[in-house]
């Protein structure tokens, strides 16, 4: 399977690595707006460097890598769809739930296969916890809770065009909802303030933010965002249960733990996304290249993708308007 890799950025660079561990898979082509990164990565995985339309046209391509900033994907996913390429697009697909409507009508159209980056879903430890929820291992799930927080706020500038932290930041943990609930959430209240940097609440947004969403039967879920934690990239889940609990800790730098008579010491936690979730990437891809080949189904889904958006947009709502959105 040769893919073509749109964006040879953060993210570019990641998807890179990992197609490059999966046997008879390669990257055949990348594309970015700017000639050196597209450069640099085609030298280092033997690709050739095309315009973003030629790899989308080019039959030496089977399936595109979407890792361009966001504002770039409709017009990438319309292009890959009429292709007939099998798509895997990074997150959020949209910052607007009706583009991303336009998006789906065009890859149901074309019947390609098409993968939502949630790459949360493919971490080890959480897609763990999710498979015993789902093998009934705590009974029925009454609450979940997200706790999500980056090591520090990016600059005022990504702030300003990132669509706000409920659409760039909390869409992950969004989603991881929806994974873990087994329900779709009806209702989202959510409140935010700008308590890590004052710049970040003049340009439109907050740093810090709760949210609550219910289910028809009841069912609740809580998530904790913030732009800062002293002690690293924090990422947890706990969901109660009618028979118990199930947690997934931080992943730390190591796993030595210090006890003298000040106390016990461990590791801060890994230092952001790139290392944190370096697994959760490899197997993403790998599911990604499976489902391609072998004609099954991939999950997240662009649906999955929208879902989630609807989510962040009613978060984003409710926080402006101050009450609950039902949806
Ligand atoms: N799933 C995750 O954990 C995760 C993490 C980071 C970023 N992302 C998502 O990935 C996307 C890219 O983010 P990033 O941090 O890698 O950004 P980045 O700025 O590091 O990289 C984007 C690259 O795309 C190039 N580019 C811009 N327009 C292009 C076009 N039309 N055609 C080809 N290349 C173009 C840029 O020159 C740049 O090299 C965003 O949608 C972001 O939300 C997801």
């Amino acid at each position: 399977m040769r893919i073509g890799l749109l964006g040879c950025g953060r993210i570019g660079q990641v998807h890179a690595q990992s197609i490059q561990h999966i046997d008879g898979v390669r990257v055949s082509a990348v594309a970015d707006a700017f000639a050196e990164p597209a450069e640099k990565l085609a030298a280092a995985s033997g690709a050739t460097v095309m315009s973003s339309d030629e790899l989308i046209a080019s039959p030496e391509v089977d399936a595109v890598v979407i890792g361009t900033p966001t504002d770039t994907h409709y017009d990438l996913i319309h292009a890959a769809a009429s292709a007939d390429k099998a798509i895997f697009c990074e997150k959020p697909v949209d910052m607007s739930a009706d583009r991303i409507r336009d998006c789906m009508a065009a890859v149901n159209t074309a019947g390609v296969p098409f993968l939502t980056a949630f790459n949360r879903r493919f971490d080890p430890n959480f897609a763990h916890l999710q498979t015993q929820l789902a093998e009934g291992a705590i009974g029925n799930v009454e609450i979940v809770s997200i706790q999500s927080r980056d090591p520090s706020p990016p600059p005022i500038s990504y702030i300003e065009s990132s669509g706000g932290l409920f659409r760039d930041m909390m869409i992950h943990d969004l989603d991881m909802a929806r994974f873990l609930l087994g329900e779709e959430p009806v209702s989202v209240y959510a409140v935010g303030a700008a308590l890590v940097d004052p710049e970040i609440g003049k340009a439109g947004d907050v740093d810090t933010a709760a949210v609550i969403l219910t289910c028809a039967s009841g069912r609740i879920c809580q998530i904790s965002n913030s732009r800062r934690a002293s002690y690293g990239y924090d990422q947890r889940i706990e969901v109660h249960g009618a028979g118990g609990m199930l947690r997934a800790d931080n992943m730390l730098e190591h796993t030595v733990e210090m006890a003298t008579s000040d106390g016990f010491g461990k590791a801060p936690a890994q230092h952001f996304f790139l290392e944190r979730y370096a697994e959760a990437y490899r197997r993403e891809m790998r599911h990604f290249v499976d489902a391609v080949q072998n004609g099954t189904a991939i999950s997240p889904s662009i649906e999955d993708g929208l879902k989630a958006q609807l989510l962040a947009d009613a978060a984003s709502q409710s926080r402006e308007t101050g009450v609950p959105v039902a949806l």
